[in-house]
């Protein structure tokens, strides 16, 4: 068991954790960790080697070659897989329906899983994904699960996308969601943990949702 404070969110998409993850770690002065971007950076890596995502053993073998790192800079956390910069690209219409594929493979799961662990034992942390608190840190010190219904998560991630360049229409987010958290929820790992504590963010806004958090750890 870590000496250190682990704090793991998990949630299904536009649960909002990303938003209050930062959050937290920000008050609690952790470092944060958002595991979604590192699928999303294998899937954007086979996409840009044209490789065919859905080729489990190539996408394997890909994964173990890249060295994903998150950075600090003066615009923010920034991804670097091999030592480019492709967090802007990360929420891109190709990588958002690659990366589903890419997630469903055990392979490219048990490299990222160990990355994540590892980076885990550094220090404190909130970590966010679909398979924190079941999988990579089983004994986080404190575990929670947010919920929302599909229409309040697609509505947050329509309004996050739409001044960007390949916006999506409202229904094209909420069929997309349903489809995603379909494939998510048949992993057995993207569950909530039995020891999680389960918010439910309708009609919290993230620095709301952020505060029940923060409490919850300070009472703990
Ligand atoms: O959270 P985000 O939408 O960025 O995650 C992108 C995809 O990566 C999800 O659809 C999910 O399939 C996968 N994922 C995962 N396990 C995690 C984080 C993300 O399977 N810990």
């Amino acid at each position: 068991m870590t000496s250190h404070l682990t704090i793991a969110i998990d949630g299904p998409v536009a649960s909002g954790k990303s938003t209050v993850g930062r959050i937290v770690a920000q008050e609690l002065g952790c470092r944060f960790l958002d595991t979604g971007w590192m699928y999303r950076a294998v899937a954007h890596a086979g996409l840009s080697a044209k490789l065919d995502l859905e080729d489990q053993d190539k996408m394997t073998r890909l994964a173990e070659r890249l060295t994903i790192k998150l950075v600090e800079s003066k615009r923010g956390e920034r991804l670097l897989v091999n030592g480019i910069d492709v967090t802007d690209q990360l929420h891109d219409s190709r990588v958002e329906q690659g990366v589903v594929p890419v997630a469903a493979i055990r392979g490219v799961r048990r490299i990222l899983v160990d990355q994540q662990r590892s980076i885990a034992t550094d220090g404190p942390i909130v970590m966010v994904g679909r398979d924190i608190g079941t999988m990579v840190i089983p004994d986080a010190t404190i575990k929670f699960y947010l919920t929302a219904s599909p229409e309040t998560r697609a509505r947050r991630r329509y309004e996050e996308r739409k001044n960007t360049p390949d916006s999506p229409s409202y229904d094209d987010v909420l069929e997309r969601l349903v489809h995603r958290d379909k494939i998510d929820s048949q992993r057995a790992e993207s569950h909530p943990a039995d020891d999680a504590v389960i918010i439910d963010t309708d009609g919290l806004d993230a620095s709301e949702t952020a505060r029940r958090i923060i409490d919850l750890i300070e009472d703990a």
